[in-house]
């Protein structure tokens, strides 16, 4: 998809900026995440992730972007990516996938959480285990991006990360990608093992690294509103995101308010030292 494009290398003072919309990014989602309640509409979170951006003095990434018409991507249950948030209301035990993206003086950050909603009580086990096992599969790939030396050996990580006892869907129409300027730059970011293992990472990378996974297959297909992704077989689906920079002393996840530090630790990576902050 980005094949062709060169890639943005980024001055430790353009990340710095980055990681300013990656806190704003994470502040949407956290408010997001702890308002949900079954019994809210979708757009109810899209609004409650406006307000969160606006405040900041930041603008969203994705309203306008090729059209689409909101703050965030809301996508529920059966929806991999790309729900648009309207009057859908939300019931206990859904799983809810919260994507989200701001602009900080030009530069973008980029990240999803997904939880299942309400009572554990309500919620399937199987669920819960699917966001669990997705989430873990993005800090693998975070992680192994910290040792890499291409950028294929995220997918790498991530796959093997969601290759288990229980058989996940992987899917790959959809990839993380480089991020910075645009929301979407060169390179792409594959969710799985490939044989070509992509270009060589280096200081100034800035990824979107975004595992989306089912209980079932892997194939999806998009919806009449041009949008909304769904998986094929109706199986429900995850998705979790950061935004993470390669710096010279290591990486930082520009997305988490703590910078990755304590998520990395639990895997023997440490996180670099953010100048120009
Ligand atoms: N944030 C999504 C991604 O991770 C893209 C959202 S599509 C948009 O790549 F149209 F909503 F912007
Ligand atoms: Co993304």
């Amino acid at each position: 998809m980005f094949g062709r494009e060169r890639i943005e290398y980024k001055t430790p003072e353009q990340v710095a900026k980055m990681r300013r919309a990656g806190l704003v990014v994470a502040d949407a989602l956290a408010m997001v995440e702890s308002a949900a309640r079954p019994g809210m509409t979708t757009g109810d979170l899209d609004a409650i992730a406006a307000a969160v951006i606006s405040d900041a003095g930041a603008t969203s990434s994705f309203l306008g972007y090729h059209g689409y018409p909101a703050t965030l991507c809301v996508s529920v249950n059966d929806e991999v990516v790309h729900g648009i948030p309207g009057d859908r209301v939300l019931g206990a035990g859904d799983i809810v996938s919260v994507d989200c993206g701001a602009i900080v003086e030009g530069w973008h950050g980029d990240s999803a959480v997904s939880f299942v909603l309400g009572e554990s009580e309500r919620s399937d086990p199987a669920d819960v285990a699917l966001v669990e096992v997705t989430r873990q599969a993005m800090w693998a790939g975070i992680a192994a991006l910290a040792t890499a030396t291409r950028v294929g050996d995220i997918g790498a990580a991530v796959e093997s990360a969601l290759t288990g006892d229980v058989a996940y869907g992987v899917v790959e129409e959809y990839t993380g990608h480089g991020i910075g300027s645009a929301m979407h730059q060169a390179p792409e970011v594959l969710n799985y093992r490939a044989r070509d293992r992509g270009p060589r990472v280096r200081p100034g990378m800035c990824l979107a690294i975004e595992p989306m996974a089912t209980r079932g297959e892997r194939f999806t297909q998009v919806c009449e509103d041009d949008w909304t992704v769904v998986t094929d077989d109706g199986s429900r689906a995850a998705h979790w995101e950061h935004t993470v920079a390669v710096l010279t002393d290591g990486i930082w996840v520009l997305t988490a308010h703590d910078g990755g530090a304590s998520e990395l630790a639990a895997r023997g990576v440490r996180i670099a030292a953010l100048t120009g902050a």
